[in-house]
This record gives C-alpha cells, structure tokens and sequence, in this order.
C-alpha cells in the first residue's frame, strides 16, 4: 500500500504506512506503554492479518521511528478502531490526530459509512481527540473494559457517520467541554 500521508509541519517529517511483521515488537512496546493489559507482538500479528483489519504506523521519514500506531477494521460498510497508541515521549504533539485523519482516509477508500470504538470512560486525552474529529456518544458499557490502572471502566462507545461528510479536525481554540 502506497503512504496514506507523508506531510506533518511539526516536529518533523512524517508518514503513514502500513505495519509490517518486523514493527510488531515496537508496536507491542508502545501499545504496553498506553494500556494496563499490553498487547504481545504475536497478538499485534494475528489481530492485523484478521479480515478486513490493518495497522497503520506512524513513522519519521528518514529516521523510520514509529511514534504510534493504529489498529482500524472495515467490513460490509462499517468500520472500528481496535487500538491506538501513541509513544509516551511522542505525546501532545499532534501525532495521534496525524494518524487518526489518515484512517479515516484508509475508512473512506474502503466505502465504510459508519465508524464505531470504545474508549474507557475516564480516558480524556482519547475522549477529547475523537469529539474532535466529530466522533458522539452513542452509548456506554458498565464494567468493559479495564482503565489505565488496570481497574474495570465503563466504556463509552462512540460512532461517527464518515457517509455525511468528514469533519475538519479542530485545532485548540474551539470550545470543548470534555478539555480542563
Ligand atoms: C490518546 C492518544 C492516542 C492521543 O495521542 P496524541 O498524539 O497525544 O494526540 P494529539 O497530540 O494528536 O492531540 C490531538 C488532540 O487530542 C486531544 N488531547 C491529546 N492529549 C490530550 C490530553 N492529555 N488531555 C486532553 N486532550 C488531549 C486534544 O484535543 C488534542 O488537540 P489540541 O492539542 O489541538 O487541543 C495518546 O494519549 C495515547 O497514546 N494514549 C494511550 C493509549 C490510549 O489511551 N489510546 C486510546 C484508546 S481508545
């Protein structure tokens, strides 16, 4: 697959492409950095070669570094984010939202109509970088899914209809309740 996006003003140059078997170990570590229950490197393997599933890594051009990754599935005209993670010392500097607007890309070629994820309830960073994108809240699960301590959370699941159009991510500056 051809780079999804090889343009990012700061801090550096970087692209979008898919995960190879060789990342997998890199993934592994940063996927552990963000979550209580890490990912191993063979999960990472049999998830992305699941149907309809890919990883896309975001990398320095040049250096080759991966800062994150996202994990994204498309089937029959619906689409989810498994995962995504940031490294920790790549944070707040756009790069999540670098990769999330290159998969809603990979989600628009791929004809799904409708994005949907789940995201622990006390997770603002996530939160806060998928209102966004435009992504609501269309639900909540008791008890789903394990917080970054490592206790049980409610999840917020939350969806975005990509078929009405993809709205422009908004930088700091709008109004955002969800934002101290
Ligand atoms: C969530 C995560 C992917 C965000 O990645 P990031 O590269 O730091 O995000 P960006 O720098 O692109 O920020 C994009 C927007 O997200 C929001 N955001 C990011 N970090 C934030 C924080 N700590 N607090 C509040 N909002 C935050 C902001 O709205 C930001 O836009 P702005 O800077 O213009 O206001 C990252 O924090 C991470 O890897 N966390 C651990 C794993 C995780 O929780 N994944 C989500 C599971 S559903």
């Amino acid at each position: 697959m051809p780079n999804l996006k090889a343009t990012n003003p700061l801090p550096g140059a970087s692209l979008v492409r898919e995960a190879e078997p060789g990342d997998y170990r890199v993934l592994a570590k940063i996927h552990s950095s963000g979550f209580a229950t890490g990912w191993t490197p063979e999960a990472i393997g049999n998830l992305t070669s699941g149907l309809g599933v890919t990883s896309l890594v975001l990398a320095g051009v040049g250096t080759g570094k991966i800062y994150g990754f996202l994990m994204a599935r498309s089937v029959a005209g619906e689409g989810e984010i498994l995962t995504i993670a940031i490294a920790p010392e790549h944070r707040q500097q756009g790069f999540g939202a670098q990769l999330l607007d290159a998969t809603l890309g990979w989600f628009e070629k791929s004809a799904a109509g409708a994005i949907f994820l789940e995201v622990a309830c006390d997770n603002r960073a996530a939160i806060t970088l998928y209102r966004r994108f435009g992504f609501c809240e269309i639900g909540r699960r008791k008890g789903y899914t394990n917080g970054q301590d490592g206790a049980k959370q409610d999840a917020l699941r939350m969806g975005l209809h990509l078929d009405q159009g993809r709205p422009e991510f908004a930088r700091s500056g709008t109004s955002d309740s969800a934002r101290d």
